[in-house]
């Protein structure tokens, strides 16, 4: 384990909370919450939940109410009561969740599908949106009002007396619509029990896409009635033991469990199935529709029908809507070899392999819109005349002319370049993490996300429309264990959030590391490892072995 003597103590947490009833209006606020919300206003008081305090719940209200109240009970071991909207007498001691317009004469505000008004008055809280979702993030900054072992599951973390929160206008709603994280479960696999406690923390940052990278050369982690070999032969092994013997993938009720969990906190979950390149373990599965390497056989009309099945079988167990097809680095393919290649290139007019992989990644394109859903590709798909509906992911940062070229021509783009948004690259100089190309600006330190600004600009109001938002990515080449996995995401996570969240303009590092570290007390309290700032160990053996 690394020092967690190095780890930040409750000082700047209690500090914080006992200056909050102090606090004039109108200042920076120094209220711990990540992300930053659009307007915090405070005034003198608080209100206490005490055993007199119960939840009241209109109509579509109850996911964000429940999840409060088993919050609140996990924590405290008070089990706060959930009544119906009729019950409210508008008086007393009442925490009211309603859907409904959070505009006021005197203050205008829009809050979109995600954001919120809660008001935290001396005998009431109130907390409104005109979605469910924006209910469920004034749930979690309510939270943020209470100390971080809120997030705790052990019943005594905090005593009743400690339920007491100061006197707030808040309104909010994100700067993104896509606020998102993506796991590479291939190259090395990591259980639905951790993707769960992931969705747990992200849902504490108000994400809401979990993008899960579920095929690769080094195994195949979906199971696929129709093509039972892509679990029995593609799921053994993984980077690190290509032989096995594990077998390692996500049975379809393990998915649904997943999905199921993710939508409970707001949170969609996005398949990848990545084609025509980074197919080995599906190639050793079913070699008849691949190239001999790592690659799909673009000659073989029975690899589209392969392709469809697939697509598919993942689309009926992800009610997202929407389906990465990958599309990248399709390098080092072997088509020039294959039989048939050259009476396929001449029927469809090819003069160049090239255009082979536009054809391949056109048919799955279509194909998943056809199927009424939104394709997704890294950006090496912007090569190529593609269906409009499809959204377009940057990812090398070296290549900006992709993430332009896809906004001129129309896409939506998602921002995740190697720079800023990789995960698996490094914290900190001598820190561990992957080595490769395109991390030439440093490490992805948070002080290096958080003081970046994601949308070029240089973009009219309309390119920066066609910016969907930001994900990071977590590969797991060398990610073996799940005190790695962490200690890469946390507290980048933070950062994140932040920008993803927090509107555009002015970033205080110094204010975002004061609320950090209250979130690291919360990442505590939610047992999660991560990566002290300020001083740290420079013993990582821990992570790698
Ligand atoms: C990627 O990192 N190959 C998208």
């Amino acid at each position: 384990m690394n020092d967690r003597s190095l780890r930040i103590t409750c000082a700047v947490g209690a500090l914080i909370f006992s200056s909050v009833c102090l606090c004039a209006t109108g200042e920076e606020p120094e209220w711990p919450i990540i992300p930053k919300p659009l307007s915090v206003t405070r005034s003198a008081g608080s209100f206490l939940i005490g055993d007199n305090t119960d939840i009241i719940a209109g109509p579509n209200a109850g996911k964000a109410s429940s999840y409060l109240a088993q919050r609140l009970r996990k924590a405290s071991g008070y089990a706060i009561p959930i009544r119906e909207w009729e019950s409210d007498d508008g008086l007393s001691t009442r925490i009211a969740l309603r859907l409904g317009s959070p505009l006021t004469p005197d203050r205008p505000f829009d809050p979109g599908r995600e954001g919120y008004r809660l008001t935290v008055s001396r005998t009431r809280i109130d907390i409104t949106a005109a979605y469910p979702a924006g209910l469920f993030y004034g749930v979690q900054t309510l939270l943020q009002l209470l100390p971080p072992q809120v997030y705790s599951n052990n019943a005594g973390a905090l005593r009743m007396d400690e339920l007491l929160l100061p006197l707030v206008e808040v309104t909010d709603r994100p700067r993104f619509g896509w606020r998102g994280l993506m796991i590479d479960v291939s190259r090395h696999f990591f259980s639905k029990e951790q993707l769960k406690k992931t969705i747990d923390a992200m849902a504490v940052h108000k994400l809401n896409v979990l993008h899960l990278h579920l095929t690769d050369d080094p195994g195949w982690r979906i199971e696929i009635e129709k093509y039972p070999r892509l679990t029995t032969v593609g799921a053994i092994g993984d980077r690190t033991n290509p032989e096995g013997p594990e077998r390692w993938y996500f049975s379809k009720e393990d998915i649904r469990e997943i999905v199921e969990h993710a939508a409970r906190h707001h949170i969609m979950v996005v398949p990848e199935i990545d084609m025509p390149g980074h197919s080995m373990a599906a190639a050793r599965a079913y070699p008849q529709f691949f190239d001999g390497h790592r690659t799909f056989n673009p000659a073989n009309a029975e690899t589209y029908e392969f392709v469809k099945d697939v697509l598919v079988e993942v689309m009926e167990l992800f009610p997202s809507g929407y389906l990465h097809f990958g599309g990248d680095e399709v390098r080092d393919h072997r088509w020039a070899d294959i039989p048939g290649i050259r009476t396929f290139m001449e029927e469809n007019g090819y003069t160049d392999l090239k255009e082979v992989e536009g054809h391949f990644d056109r048919f799955v394109a279509d194909f998943i819109v056809e199927k009424g859903y939104t394709p997704i590709g890294w950006d090496d798909i912007v090569e190529f005349e593609i269906n409009p509906n499809t959204i377009v992911q940057w990812w090398l940062h070296l290549r900006p002319e992709a993430r332009d070229h896809a906004v001129r021509k129309g896409h939506r783009v998602i921002i995740s370049p190697t720079n800023y948004l990789y995960f698996d690259y490094p914290n900190g100089p001598g820190e561990p993490g992957a080595p490769w190309e395109g991390n030439d600006n440093g490490p992805n330190s948070f002080e290096l996300i958080h003081q970046w600004e994601p949308v070029p600009d240089t973009y009219s109001q309309e390119e920066e429309s066609r910016i969907m938002g930001l994900q990071a990515n977590l590969w797991t080449e060398f990610v073996k264990t799940n005190e790695y996995y962490e200690y890469m995401i946390f507290p980048r996570l933070s950062a994140l959030a932040e920008i993803a969240w927090s509107p555009k303009g002015a970033k205080d590092l110094d204010n975002f590391k004061k609320r950090l570290h209250v979130q690291c007390q919360r990442y505590e309290a939610m047992g999660l490892n991560y990566r002290v700032f300020g001083d740290w160990p420079s013993d990582f053996s821990y992570l790698t072995h």
